[in-house]
């Protein structure tokens, strides 16, 4: 792990570019398609809207159902929380009501991460 922390810390120095958490927003797009089926970035739908969802507490979009798991969770929606979580949500959060297995790939994972960090916070998307 720790080894991990110093690679990773050390590719961040290399560049962006070489760092896998600074993901490809384009092909992140692609993966998000997977999260439509019950997600929107405007609108909740079975699940709670993605609009502001970075640095958003779980479980605090006001007029969302959350499950008891979620709103106790304290988890602060950041990038490495949010791999944590995607990766595999019943296993990182029991008793979510969020019934996806998960983005399994670490790419896919952080290109979907770097695009919600744009789109999420995108004027033109979201008021
Ligand atoms: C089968 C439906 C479903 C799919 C597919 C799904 N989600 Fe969810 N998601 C939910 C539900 C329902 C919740 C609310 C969970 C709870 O309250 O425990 C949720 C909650 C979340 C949250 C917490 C939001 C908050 O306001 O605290 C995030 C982040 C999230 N989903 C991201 C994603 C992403 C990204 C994908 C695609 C990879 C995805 N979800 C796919 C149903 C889904």
């Amino acid at each position: 792990m720790r080894l991990l922390v110093l690679l990773v810390g050390s590719l961040a120095m290399i560049g962006p570019s070489c760092f896998a958490a600074d993901g490809d927003a384009g092909h992140g797009a692609g993966i998000y398609q997977r999260c439509l089926a019950c997600h929107s970035l405007q609108h909740s739908r079975s699940g709670p809207r993605h609009c502001g969802v970075f640095g958003r507490k779980a479980g605090t979009l006001p007029g969302y159902a959350y499950s008891q798991a979620m709103k106790k969770s304290g988890i602060i929606w950041d990038e490495t929380n949010l791999n944590r979580f995607l990766e595999n949500p019943l296993k990182t959060l029991p008793g979510t009501k969020m019934a996806y297995a998960g983005v399994k790939d670490a790419k896919d994972r952080a290109d979907l991460i770097a695009y919600l960090k744009q789109a999420t916070r995108d004027p033109a998307i979201c008021d």
